[in-house]
């Protein structure tokens, strides 16, 4: 029989093999290696290629070769059907088991409350301004009317890296980077991790994230500054939370004010939150004093602004009621997974 019968012959006994299979363990096995097993039928049919005529080799060459793929995949596919129905073999590929679980990650508790912040001043005119974390004391201090062993500078334990470089204590720097760069009108929010050389403990951290805000056109009051703050504290923490200004002091705001809303726990009743006071301290604040507008060249005559500044943390924690700030740091899943 010629090599082309027998090729015709052998898929036609595959198939009536195929149409006679039983579901018995084994069997699909069986046909496997009658066709295709080192002894099997093709590998007959490849030894007597060698008897073939050499231009007839290619052409049948190839027939042979589509007769054994033809093969190989419905036996494969034979395969996974009968480890399927039939149970557990070695090499079976069970479609039926559940996947593997994929851990989606969660967005960090103080990246929600920044981006909250910024999306409330982004819509009412602010834009965002970013400034340096490794800076010369003249950014950090001087130009912010703090000259050198003023009592101020005591207000904020610093990181230095040499006599004139430091760690930004605050993100009010930025305020001179900025203003230096800049003519006014300035309209502008910062958000920026600051460092300080504290204790660590549950209420503070050697490293930790403020948001500045900057404004300076002509004519600016403090009804400005305090609409401003009023607005942003209703959006934040809803529209039944009041305000009041405290006055306090910052070497570069003139008048200066601490702001407070009602405590968003009890109402405003007293709780163990707020002290039993009734409010919670949020930002410092207060206008631009003439002596920062010195520094960046600006005419104080002509200009006049407000400027803010609050901590990511400590509004993060109230509004998550978070104890401790360390959780915020310690990449412990058990915690950020809740957000
Ligand atoms: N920089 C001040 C602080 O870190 C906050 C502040 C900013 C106060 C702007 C007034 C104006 O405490």
């Amino acid at each position: 029989m010629s090599i082309t019968d027998q090729i015709q012959k052998i898929r036609s006994e595959f198939r009536s093999d195929l149409e006679n299979i039983s579901s018995e363990n084994g069997v699909v096995d069986q046909i496997r290696i009658k066709y295709l097993g080192r002894k099997g039928l093709i590998a007959s049919l490849f030894v007597q290629m060698g008897k073939v005529d050499a231009d007839e080799r290619p052409q049948m060459g190839k027939v042979l070769n589509e007769l054994k793929s033809e093969i190989t995949i419905e036996i494969d596919s034979l395969f996974i059907a009968d480890s399927i129905e039939v149970g557990m073999d070695d090499q079976a590929v069970d479609l039926t088991l559940p996947g593997d679980p994929v851990s989606v990650g969660s967005i960090h508790p103080l990246t929600l409350v920044l981006e909250e912040i910024k999306s409330i001043f982004l819509k009412i005119g602010f834009s965002l301004a970013y400034g340096p974390e490794i800076d010369m004391e003249f950014y950090n201090f001087e130009a912010l009317n703090m000259p050198k062993h003023h009592p101020a500078r005591d207000m904020q334990d610093t990181f230095y890296i040499s006599d004139e470089v430091l760690l930004r204590t605050h993100t009010s720097n930025t305020q001179i980077h900025f203003m230096e760069n800049h003519e006014p009108p300035v309209r502008i929010i910062v958000p920026g991790r600051v460092y300080r050389n504290e204790d660590i403990s549950v209420r503070s951290y050697c490293l930790f994230h403020q948001i500045e805000g900057l404004f300076v056109d002509m004519g600016v009051t403090f009804a400005d500054l305090k609409g401003t703050l009023n607005y942003f504290a209703r959006e934040l923490f809803g529209k039944d939370v009041i305000t009041r200004f405290r006055p306090s002091y910052f070497p570069f705001t003139e008048p200066s004010a601490e702001m407070d809303v009602s405590c968003i726990f009890c109402q405003g009743k007293g709780c163990s939150i707020c002290k039993k006071t009734g409010w919670l301290e949020i930002l410092g604040c207060g206008m631009v004093d003439p002596e920062v507008y010195k520094s960046v060249k600006y005419d104080p005559n002509k200009w006049t602004g407000y400027a803010f500044g609050m901590g990511i943390e400590r509004i993060a924690m109230l509004k998550y009621g978070v104890e401790d700030i360390r959780l915020f740091y310690n990449g412990d899943l058990r915690f950020l997974r809740q957000f």
